[in-house]
């Protein structure tokens, strides 16, 4: 047959070939391990529908981290589920909030892990919003200075990343200058800057007790159909002074990952959230799916999309795996 062709097939002729030309590694650096602490004692409790994500007591805390750091993960996110909640989320801001008392003590038994404080007030409300309700409307002004207050807090403790997640207008400003005003100009701003109203959060509710008891989030988060409103999100959290932008869920929203990329020139971070994660697990307990193949090739698909670091769920097995390869 007299065609022409590419043979596209040379470069794929053996594992080794493969690997040489492979242009994308997953790395035990590019992960956060999200944590959820809670009060009380000898508690681990498996959320029901996060197989394999506990609720953890301050006391089985530090085992947890060993395990982590001897992965090689150099960080962790942090939500706190507290005992307590009322209407302006006292318990966010607290200087004994299970937060903060969960941050001194990991940074004291373990300096060098990188600790993310999420900062976001709807775990600690008693209407599960993200902010000051007042007349069935989420406020705010008034709620940004409750959460400069948390990011304050969570600075004291020792958190080395500040995370905001509430999605109020002008956070980043707010806590920005609030932390500089407590001497924590060094603390950067991880803002979750492109945060969609989505359905796959509903398990992470689950895990943090913080659905909303009235309405939705929908004043505030962003709607999935938007492309353009996220390069507006972003660009203003990054003049307010972020330092870090995420992009959260991820897996429906890898092109928005690489748009932010492209526009703008600062580390970008997938949040690989609750749903994305129980979907598969669902999937992979029930022998569907193979849970290593397609977990590594979701988060392969992030960091090629354009993603820096990503915050999942599936750390520690990720981290197993490559060590088991090497
Ligand atoms: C708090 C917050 C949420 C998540 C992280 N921080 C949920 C929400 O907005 O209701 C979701 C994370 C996940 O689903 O894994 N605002």
């Amino acid at each position: 047959m007299n065609i022409q062709f590419t043979r596209h097939r040379r470069l794929r002729s053996s594992d080794n070939l493969r690997a040489m030309m492979r242009e994308t590694h997953l790395r035990p650096e590019d992960f956060i391990y999200p944590i959820f602490v809670v009060e009380g004692e000898n508690k681990q409790n498996e959320v029901p529908s996060m197989p394999g994500v506990f609720h953890l007591s301050l006391d089985l805390l530090n085992k947890e981290i060993e395990e982590i750091v001897s992965l090689g993960i150099k960080s962790i996110i942090l939500f706190g589920v507290p005992a307590e909640k009322d209407d302006v989320g006292t318990q966010a801001y607290h200087d004994q909030g299970i937060v903060q008392r969960a941050t001194r003590q990991v940074k004291e038994a373990f300096p060098d892990l990188v600790v993310v404080a999420d900062t976001c007030l709807c775990q600690y409300t008693d209407h599960g919003h993200c902010g000051i309700v007042e007349n069935g409307q989420v406020l705010n002004d008034p709620t940004l200075d409750l959460l400069a207050r948390t990011a304050i807090s969570q600075a004291k403790a020792g958190a080395d990343i500040i995370a905001p997640s509430n999605m109020m207008d002008g956070f980043v400003a707010a806590i920005r200058h609030g932390l500089d005003e407590a001497g924590f100009e060094h603390i950067p701003i991880m803002s979750y800057a492109v945060k969609y109203a989505s359905a796959f959060y509903g398990p992470f509710r689950d895990a943090a007790h913080s659905s909303p008891q009235f309405g939705d989030r929908k004043t505030y988060q962003m709607d999935p159909a938007n492309r353009d409103e996220a390069l507006r999100e972003a660009q203003s959290d990054l003049e307010e002074g972020a330092d870090f932008l995420i992009v959260k869920p991820a897996l429906a929203y890898l092109d928005i990952i690489r748009d932010v990329k492209n526009q703008f020139n600062v580390p970008v971070v997938a949040y690989n959230v609750s749903g994305e994660y129980s979907m598969i697990k669902a999937a992979a307990q029930n022998g569907w799916v193979d849970e290593k193949a397609i977990v590594t090739e979701m988060l392969v698909g992030m960091k090629r999309a354009g993603v820096d670091l990503m915050i999942t769920y599936f750390a520690k097995d990720v981290a197993r795996w490559l060590k088991e390869e090497n």
